[in-house]
C-alpha cells in the first residue's frame, strides 16, 4: 500500500498525531544542527526554513530575512539581548547568543504563548534566556510589557522587536520610553513589520527622543528596520 493510500484510509486524528510528530522530528534535528555550529558562526538560510517550517506557526513568525538578521546579530551580539514577543526568534537567541554567555530576555505577554516557547527552549536549547511573562500593562499614553527592570541588564547590546501585537494601544512605540535609557551607543534594534503605519509612527517618534540611524529594507511580505543607537 502506497503513503497516499494509507493516508486517505486514516482517521483524522492520528493523521494529525502524525503529523505533529514528524514535525517534532523536523524540529529536533534542525535545532540540534543550529546548535552544533561553532559560537559566532551564522547559520545558513536554508537551515532558517527548515526551522520555519518544523516550528508551524506562519502566520505569527517573522518571515526569513528577519529572521537570517536576527541570527547574524544574535552570532555576534557583544552584549545582553531583550525580545519583545517570543517565538521561534527566541530559541534562535538562546541557540545563538544565550550559548554563548550572553544574557538573553524576552518579554511575552501571554501565558499560553510562554508555556509553548518555553517548552521548546527546554527541549532544544542549553543557553540560559530568561522567557518573562510579562502582561500588556497601562503606562499612561500607551501600553507595554510590565518588563521586570530591576532585575534586568542595565544596557542591552541588540533588541529584537516583534511584538506587542500590533493592536496594542500605542504598537510598539513603548519601547523606548521604557528601556530606552538601557541603550548604548552602538546598540541596534531590529523591528519587524515596519512597514505598518503603526511601527512608522514609532520609529519616527523614536527619532525625535534619541540619535537613531535607521535602515530600512523592503521585503517581499512588508519591510524590516535596523536601528542603531548614535
Ligand atoms: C509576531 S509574534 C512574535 C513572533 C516571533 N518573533 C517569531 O518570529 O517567532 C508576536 C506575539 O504574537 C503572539 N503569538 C505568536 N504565535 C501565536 C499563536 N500561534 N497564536 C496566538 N498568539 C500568538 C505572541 O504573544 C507573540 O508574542
Amino acid at each position: 500500500m502506497t503513503l497516499a493510500v494509507l493516508n486517505h484510509y486514516m482517521p483524522g486524528p492520528l493523521k494529525q498525531a502524525a503529523r505533529t510528530a514528524w514535525q517534532r522530528q523536523q524540529m529536533r534535528r534542525a535545532m540540534r544542527r543550529l546548535v552544533a555550529l561553532p559560537p559566532g558562526t551564522t547559520p545558513e538560510r536554508r537551515l532558517l526554513d527548515e526551522l520555519r517550517a518544523a516550528w508551524d506557526n506562519e502566520g505569527f513568525t517573522a518571515d526569513i530575512d528577519y529572521l537570517a538578521e536576527v541570527a547574524r546579530h544574535a552570532a555576534q551580539t557583544p552584549g545582553p539581548v531583550l525580545e519583545c514577543g517570543s517565538g521561534l526568534t527566541t530559541l534562535l537567541l538562546g541557540a545563538l547568543a544565550g550559548r554563548r554567555g550572553v544574557e538573553v530576555w524576552a518579554l511575552e505577554h501571554d501565558p499560553q504563548w510562554r508555556r509553548r516557547v518555553g517548552t521548546a527552549l527546554r527541549d532544544h536549547v542549553a543557553g540560559q534566556v530568561y522567557l518573562w511573562l510579562s502582561p500588556l500593562s497601562d503606562y499612561g499614553a500607551f501600553d507595554w510589557y510590565a518588563a521586570p527592570l530591576p532585575l534586568m541588564p542595565e544596557e542591552f547590546r541588540l533588541v529584537v522587536c516583534d511584538g506587542p501585537p500590533d493592536d496594542t494601544r500605542g504598537g510598539r512605540f513603548g519601547l523606548l520610553s521604557v528601556i530606552g535609557d538601557r541603550l548604548p551607543p552602538g546598540a541596534v534594534i531590529l523591528l519587524d513589520d515596519a512597514a505598518r503605519e503603526s511601527e512608522q509612527d514609532a520609529v519616527r517618534r523614536w527619532t525625535h527622543a534619541m540619535p537613531f540611524r535607521v535602515a530600512l529594507r523592503r521585503l517581499p511580505g512588508g519591510a524590516l528596520a535596523e536601528i542603531t543607537r548614535c
